[in-house]
């Protein structure tokens, strides 16, 4: 059986504020076409359009699990237009999975499988991470806005990145900045950080361009290395 790689794809990669960014989801499916020789199980993120529907409910006494359950939706509606580009060649699953044991079946039948959040309190980062456990990968590439893991917010003056970090130490940076909030999230959460140190499933963070998500795949990816 291939290698099976479990990529997050960060929302804010293939949304912008009018939706779905049509030409970044085109290069992202070409790199896929480019590795056949993986299979690979995408977790696409909510991005703009649900932060948008989040804040827009935010503060209107509805429960963080029913603003939760909204962005879940989302990600689901993007990881469902996405797949929409993928050909045929690709052999994507034909559905967008939203249980584990859902992902189990796919990925045996299929070489691309496309889902988005699981349930409320969690990233899909996190969703990543316990996909990873049930499809059996060792590998998570985390594509988002930041290829680096910082030791705080990067926009502040005398951040540092971290070229490699241990389990440990991403597990200590999540408990320190990364409060599950609806929306609002360190680059990796809690549940995710759990999970990988866990099970030992080594993680690529790099950027949303095609360039650095295939450097990703072979492992020469500018950005943190967590093993
Ligand atoms: P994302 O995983 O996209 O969160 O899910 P994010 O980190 O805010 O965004 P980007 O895409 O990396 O910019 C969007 C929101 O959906 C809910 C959370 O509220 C999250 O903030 N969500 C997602 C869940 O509650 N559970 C899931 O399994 C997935």
């Amino acid at each position: 059986m291939d290698k099976i790689i479990c990529v997050s794809l960060g929302g804010s990669g293939v949304t912008n504020s009018s939706g779905i960014d049509k030409k970044s989801v085109k290069k992202f499916i070409k790199v896929l076409e480019r590795n056949k020789k993986y299979r690979f199980v995408v977790v696409v993120g909510g991005g703009k359009p649900a932060r948008m529907y989040i804040d827009s409910l935010r503060h209107s006494g509805l429960s963080n699990q029913f603003l939760d359950s909204v962005g879940i939706l989302v990600t689901r509606l993007n990881a469902f237009a996405v797949k929409e580009f993928a050909p045929k060649s690709l052999k994507v699953y034909p559905k967008i999975v939203e249980t584990l044991k859902e992902a189990k079946v796919a990925r045996k039948k299929s070489r691309v499988v496309f889902m988005g959040g699981l349930h409320p309190g969690i990233t899909t980062d996190g969703v990543t991470a316990l996909v990873c456990e049930a499809v059996g990968s060792k590998l998570l590439i985390n594509l988002s806005s930041e290829a680096y893991v910082y030791d705080r917010n990067p926009t502040l003056p005398g951040a540092k990145r971290f070229e490699k970090l241990s389990y440990d130490q991403l597990l200590a940076l999540a408990r320190k900045y990364g409060r599950p909030q609806p929306g609002l999230n360190f680059i990796f959460d809690i549940t995710a950080s759990k999970i990988v140190k866990k099970s030992k499933i080594e993680v690529r963070f790099a950027g949303y361009s095609p360039e650095s998500f295939a450097k990703a795949i072979t492992g020469d990816h500018k950005g943190t290395t967590v093993r």
